[in-house]
């Protein structure tokens, strides 16, 4: 009932925000979104994602895609190691009445209305894809914002090529340049784009396959004694990764001689216009990622 409420006061009254509830309203989560703007032109499910009663990030889940369209994040310079994954769900899109924290799988039998409203981690085993973080591990500080980051609703089906190879190095080059030259906050926005004309799905039918993930931050504030090849990185950066090597070359060519197990999942940098140039192509619509393109102050 609460959900259905929300539902309608999104729809009806979208500016209103006296909904409460976690799923359905990112109010309780602007903070992670530039200029408490949550990127516009997809629609989707708001999970403000909880753990341990404080909200760590935002993601635009799709119901019926069983995985998110992005998640919005603040950049933290990491400390320490990558936590062990015990992987999480959002009770909350299967009870609507739930207390708002995402929650590890207990032990024994799956919950049929949990399996039925979101990925669960048997969708994921052997099915040839990984687990493909949006807002990685690797972008927090604090071990509690490391740990909430593995939950099902934050992450996609990623081929290991892409997740391990020039996803992982995306990521691993943005850490670098945020810690060496973002003086204030950077927000990322990681997203996935779907397959063109027929819906990819893994094997059991029931999670969507992107064909691409893409990334973008917005650091306002930085160092302006910028190196040449980072002049072009501030305020705004995006990229789009290939996660089917049988994809076309027209968005992101491929690297003839990357070693065999890359082959075909490059990463192609880009400016933020060229980015949203090619999410208005993909989704019909214009898709906005940050509040007047993160430029505002220029
Ligand atoms: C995954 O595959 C392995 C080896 O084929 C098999 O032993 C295991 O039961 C499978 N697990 C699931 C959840 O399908
Ligand atoms: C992320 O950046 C920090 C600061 O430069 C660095 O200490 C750390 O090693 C980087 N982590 C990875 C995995 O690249
Ligand atoms: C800006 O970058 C330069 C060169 O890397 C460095 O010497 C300087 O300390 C940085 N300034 C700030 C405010 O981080
Ligand atoms: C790519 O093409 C090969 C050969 O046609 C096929 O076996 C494979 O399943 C395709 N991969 C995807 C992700 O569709
Ligand atoms: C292609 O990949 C090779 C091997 O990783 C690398 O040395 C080269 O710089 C890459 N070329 C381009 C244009 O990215």
């Amino acid at each position: 009932m609460a959900y259905l409420l929300c539902l309608f006061s999104i729809i009806f009254a979208s500016e209103l925000s006296f909904c409460a509830c976690d799923v359905g309203d990112f109010t309780p989560c602007l903070q992670f979104f530039y200029r408490s703007w949550p990127s516009k032109g997809l629609s989707g499910t708001p999970v403000c994602q909880r753990y341990n009663n404080q909200y760590r990030f935002a993601s635009l889940y799709s119901r019926p895609r069983r995985s998110p369209w992005f998640s919005a994040y603040v950049y933290g310079v990491p400390l320490g190691k990558r936590p062990a994954a015990s992987w999480k769900y959002e009770p909350q899109l299967a009870y609507p009445e739930a207390n708002g924290n995402m929650a590890l799988f207990p032990p024994g039998p799956l919950d049929p209305t949990v399996v039925e409203s979101q990925a669960v981690e048997p969708d994921y085993i052997n099915s040839s894809y990984t687990r493909g973080h949006l807002n990685p591990c690797l972008h927090h500080q604090l071990h509690e914002d490391r740990i909430s980051t593995f939950t099902l609703t934050n992450v996609v089906p990623q081929k290991s090529g892409s997740n391990d190879g020039p996803w992982e190095t995306l990521e691993q080059s943005v850490n670098k340049t945020l810690a060496a030259y973002c003086v204030g906050k950077a927000y990322i926005v990681t997203g996935v784009m779907p397959y063109k004309q027929k819906e990819h799905w893994i094997k059991n039918k029931r999670v969507a396959v992107p064909e691409y993930l893409w990334s973008a931050y917005c650091c306002p504030q930085f160092n302006n004694s910028l190196p040449q090849h980072l002049r072009s990185a501030f305020p705004t950066y995006a990229a789009i990764g290939r996660n089917d090597r049988n994809s076309t070359e027209e968005i992101v060519p491929i690297n003839k001689s990357a070693k065999k197990q890359f082959l075909g999942y490059d990463v192609r940098q880009m400016t933020l216009e060229t980015l949203e140039m090619y999410l208005k192509q993909r989704f019909n619509t214009v898709v906005s990622v940050f509040y007047e393109k993160c430029m505002e102050s220029k």
